[in-house]
């Protein structure tokens, strides 16, 4: 979480700063701020709150050819002006942004930094405070930086500012994200290549526990011991015009919307010649050597998962564990003798996730990584990679990313039994192209699902979703969703489960979502929704063609029983979007969440 950007060029700074900050706002938009250095030394903008507010904050006569900036989602102090970045070391020689979390911050105040005087609540300070300490005794900018770089524990992406030199920017990268943007006469610094786009597109990875020095004209990169690293560059493949609104109100609009297109870039990208679903020889090669697949994820990526469970057990005959990302690490389960790790993640940077990957690499098991991200940390950590194809995900609330991972998930599952010579009794295919196109047809709806929301969750204070079989996971998901943009407090349950304790709840007007897709639970699934009527809920079923009844308040189009989720999740989606744009919630920056967790 939280966003850094830098630049240091011909041009002035601070539309590059400010443009780069709205890309990386997805991050954290608890405050914002950036520091430009000119002639007249280094002038510091922050506000609490969003870019919008920052740009108004800014001094447009300041003009800089070099600066920082920052978009912060709050882990040690308040969100306020005080705990907004960049922060200055107390003489303001040195100035910071960075992204991460210092975790022996407590201890280095205690053994280097008696005297500072902390203004503000953050582990960030500590950084610049030991910065003026240690260059205080050597009086060398690079040296101090890197010995400052050598005393910190936990997690950084960090660039730094020495106030009498505008020639340099310091950058340090541990485990958060840190990419060096590459141009003519000027270079730039940022979490993702989505915040500099629009001014290079060549860019360098930055691997951890590495520094670097960013000048106009040269990018040097050295380990932490000194030694010089080089390193070629690579072009980002994002469309700038990927990383627009363009017409839509939202970006969550336009990426539900966007999910059709998704899943057929997903068949095309993952067809062999022979026009049939094919995987890696090796990754299918590393599904036939594991005895049992664990697969590890965090929020919605979790929920992918526990279809992609249902998937490859059913498809591929392989037993599966999904286990949630920040559990495992304490409670790691009994492993079978030759386990799989697979690891889903929308942004690949996930720090949950990535603490277990890091654990189980150190035991030298294989790992696999379904992302969004190619060149993120868990794909080039792991083993093998899955590409998503959904192009960036930027509404904070996950919705393409998931479907794509289901979608992916079942190309894995079969991939796998073909390989294992198990027949398959259904084109997984032509299946999926009726996937793509049920989900066409749902997103044409949307006028249905908002009435739907209107009169279901317009004024409701809670929510309850049920589902049985796969239609419980969907409905994990949809209450997920729910809840994190329209703060209706909203569960998922197993339909079967509600009557052993949680019916306590429901009262008269109470909403009850079901999914009945599943026809081997149909009529298990309209008893439960009968049970929760009887007690003055609010029921509004969610059926599927074949399946449904006169009362049923939705009826999705007929797709394959095992990729009902691909369908029920689309008006789930919608529901919760109409739900929070009637609530006059912000849909895209939810409170208190960013989209990219790299915080434990
Ligand atoms: C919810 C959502 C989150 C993420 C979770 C994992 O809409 O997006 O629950 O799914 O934070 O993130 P990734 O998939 O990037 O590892």
């Amino acid at each position: 979480m939280c966003g850094i950007v830098g630049y240091i060029g011909q041009n002035d700074t601070k539309e590059i700063l400010l443009n780069g900050l709205e890309k990386l706002e997805y991050r954290g938009y608890d405050s914002a701020g950036i520091a430009v250095l000119n002639d007249e030394g280094m002038n510091i903008f922050k506000v609490k709150g969003r870019i919008a507010a920052l740009q108004d904050r800014v001094d447009a006569s300041t003009h800089a050819t070099m600066g920082i900036g920052h978009t912060r989602w709050a882990t040690h102090g308040v969100p306020n002006v005080e705990n907004a970045h960049p922060h200055q070391s107390t003489s303001g020689r040195f100035t910071v942004v960075h992204n991460g979390v210092i975790e022996n911050y407590q201890d280095l105040k205690k053994s280097h930094l008696q005297d500072a005087n902390f203004v503000s609540e953050t582990d960030t300070e500590v950084i610049v405070q030991l910065m003026e300490k240690i260059f205080g005794e050597l009086e060398d900018t690079a040296e101090a930086f890197r010995q400052t770089v050598s005393l910190l524990k936990g997690s950084y992406a960090l660039g730094l500012i020495d106030r009498e030199d505008q020639d340099k920017i310091y950058v340090a990268k541990n485990k958060s994200p840190l990419l060096i943007g590459l141009g003519e006469g000027f270079n730039v610094i940022a979490s993702d290549a989505m915040a500099t786009l629009k001014v290079t597109d060549q860019y360098l990875e930055i691997h951890d526990k590495e520094v670097v020095l960013v000048n106009r004209n040269f990018v040097e990169i050295q380990k932490l011991d000194g030694t010089a690293v080089t390193r070629k560059p690579f072009t980002a493949q994002i469309d700038v015009s990927d990383t627009e609104k363009g017409t839509y109100p939202h970006f969550m609009l336009k990426e539900i919307d966007e999910q059709p297109f998704v899943m057929r870039r997903i068949i095309k990208e993952y067809q062999d010649e022979n026009n049939e679903l094919k995987l890696d020889g090796d990754i299918r090669a590393a599904m036939q050597a594991c005895d049992r697949v664990y697969i590890i994820a965090c929020g919605t990526s979790y929920h992918a998962g526990l279809v992609g469970k249902h998937f490859i057990e059913k498809i591929a005959n392989i037993p599966v564990e999904v286990h949630v990302a920040s559990e495992f690490s304490y409670n790691m389960p009994l492993l079978s003798e030759k386990p799989l790790f697979v690891f889903i993640s929308q942004s690949g940077e996930t720090a949950d996730s990535r603490s277990v990957l890091v654990r189980i690499k150190e035991k030298g098991y294989p790992a696999l990584t379904i992302t969004n991200v190619p060149g993120s940390t868990l794909s080039r950590e792991a083993n093998y990679t899955l590409n998503l194809y959904a192009g960036p995900e930027i509404a904070v609330a996950s919705t393409k990313a998931y479907t794509a991972q289901i979608a992916v998930l079942a190309i894995l599952a079969v991939d796998s039994a073909r390989a294992k010579g198990l027949s398959l009794d259904f084109d997984p295919m032509q299946e999926l192209a009726i996937a793509a196109n049920a989900m066409e047809i749902l997103t044409d709806q949307k006028d249905t699902i908002e009435e739907l929301a209107k009169n279901y969750l317009a004024t409701t204070r809670n929510a309850f979703f049920i589902g049985r079989s796969s239609d419980y996971y969907v409905c994990l998901e949809g209450s997920l969703k729910l809840k994190e943009i329209s703060y209706i407090q909203a569960e998922g349950f197993a339909g079967g489960e509600l009557k052993h304790g949680t019916i306590a709840l429901i009262e008269e007007g109470t909403p009850v979502i079901a999914l009945a897709t599943q026809e081997e639970v149909n009529y298990a699934i309209r008893s439960n929704v009968q049970e929760v009527v009887s007690r003055g809920a609010n029921a509004m079923v969610v059926s599927m063609r074949g399946l449904e009844q006169d009362d049923d308040a939705f009826v999705l189009p007929h797709v394959h029983e095992l990729l009902t989720p691909l369908a029920s999740v689309v008006p789930l989606q919608l529901l919760a979007y109409y739900a929070a744009l009637h609530r006059d919630c912000d849909v895209d920056k939810p409170r208190n969440l960013a989209k990219s967790v790299t915080v434990e």
